[in-house]
């Protein structure tokens, strides 16, 4: 058994070329991925987490309709006059600075949405031969202490192998995720034995689901080039990853933080209310909001 994966990471791929169904008719013009949860868009987390985690260089997996996000990190240079001659120096700030200096953007074009595997492998030739991170900027991790990409990113650097996210779900929803089967599990690790995409719940191998965060080594591009559409006719990074542990080691991390499924209605609110409810200036105000709201609706009773 061998590993290619001995260096830090320094590239995070973030798939976004997905048409986000779930969220017409909001999505028909704006990206699932420029949501926002409060002030910022879903992919502007994802990407403070990446750069948190040590990398340098994102690269978007865009298609021809998500013009929204190039612009979203592109200079803007009227806004940005239009603030300094008001003198509106903070949001001057927030607007420059929504990537530190020194990080590189890459967008690269997915021709047609064939499923996630195929949106990774377009970022084959911009990765070469380099470990590096998979985000999926709807699955939104909320942590105090590290962000989940860098404590994954820590671990797998130690372990010197590829890493996947994973959270504890109720057996009954293991048909909604990609489902491992692990040995040796501790402190927050195991090694993956099988990874199923959407078992149902007889079929599951354990309870352990992936979540949209991965430490990838770049052996991962040649299996997706002969990975044949699987669950739901998609080309399935699931199922690369499979034939990835025959030959290398890749680790289950069940990371510390707790994560929002921002591609579904009730994830986006949760977020939305974990977020107001965690924020130094609308704490207050929102909590008062929501006890309100929950006395005016009946949904509870103050005696
Ligand atoms: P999802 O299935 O959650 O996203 O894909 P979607 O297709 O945009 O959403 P719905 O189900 O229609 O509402 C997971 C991630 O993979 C990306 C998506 O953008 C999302 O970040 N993806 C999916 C691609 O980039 N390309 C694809 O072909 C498929």
């Amino acid at each position: 058994m061998t590993s290619t994966r001995t260096r830090r990471i320094r590239k995070a791929v973030f798939p976004v070329a997905g048409l986000g169904t779930r969220f017409l008719p909001a999505t028909k013009t704006v990206p699932k991925e420029m949501l926002p949860i409060i002030d910022k868009p879903l992919i502007q987390y994802a990407v403070d987490e990446a750069i948190e985690a040590g990398c340098d260089t994102l690269v978007f997996i865009t298609n021809r309709y998500k013009h929204a996000v190039a612009d979203y990190f592109d200079k803007a240079y009227e806004l940005e006059q239009k603030l300094e001659a008001a003198g509106k120096h903070e949001q001057l700030e927030l607007v420059r600075h929504v990537l530190p200096p020194g990080v590189k953007t890459i967008f690269v074009t997915q021709t047609e949405a064939l499923g996630l595997g195929h949106a990774v492998l377009c970022a084959k030739e911009v990765i070469g031969d380099e470990p590096f991170a998979v985000l999926l900027p709807d699955d939104l991790i909320w942590n105090r202490g590290p962000g989940a990409l860098k404590q994954m990113a820590d671990a797998a650097e130690e372990n010197s192998c590829s890493a996947i996210a994973v959270q504890d779900v109720p057996h009954e929803m293991t048909g909604s995720y990609g489902i491992v089967a692990t040995q040796d599990f501790a402190n927050r690790r195991g090694r993956i034995t099988r990874i199923v995409e959407k078992p149902k719940p007889e079929d599951a191998p354990s309870d352990l689901a992936v979540v949209g965060r991965y430490v990838l080594s770049p052996r991962i591009f040649e299996l997706l080039e002969t990975t044949t559409p699987g669950a739901g006719g998609e080309i399935q990074l699931t199922d690369a990853i499979q034939r990835l542990l025959e030959d290398e080691v890749v680790d289950a991390y069940r990371f510390r933080g707790t994560r929002f499924d921002c591609g579904t209605h009730i994830g986006l609110i949760e977020a939305t209310i974990r977020y107001a409810l965690d924020h130094e200036k609308l704490s207050d105000a929102a909590a008062d909001m929501m006890r309100n709201a929950l006395v005016e609706l009946g949904v509870v009773e103050i005696s």
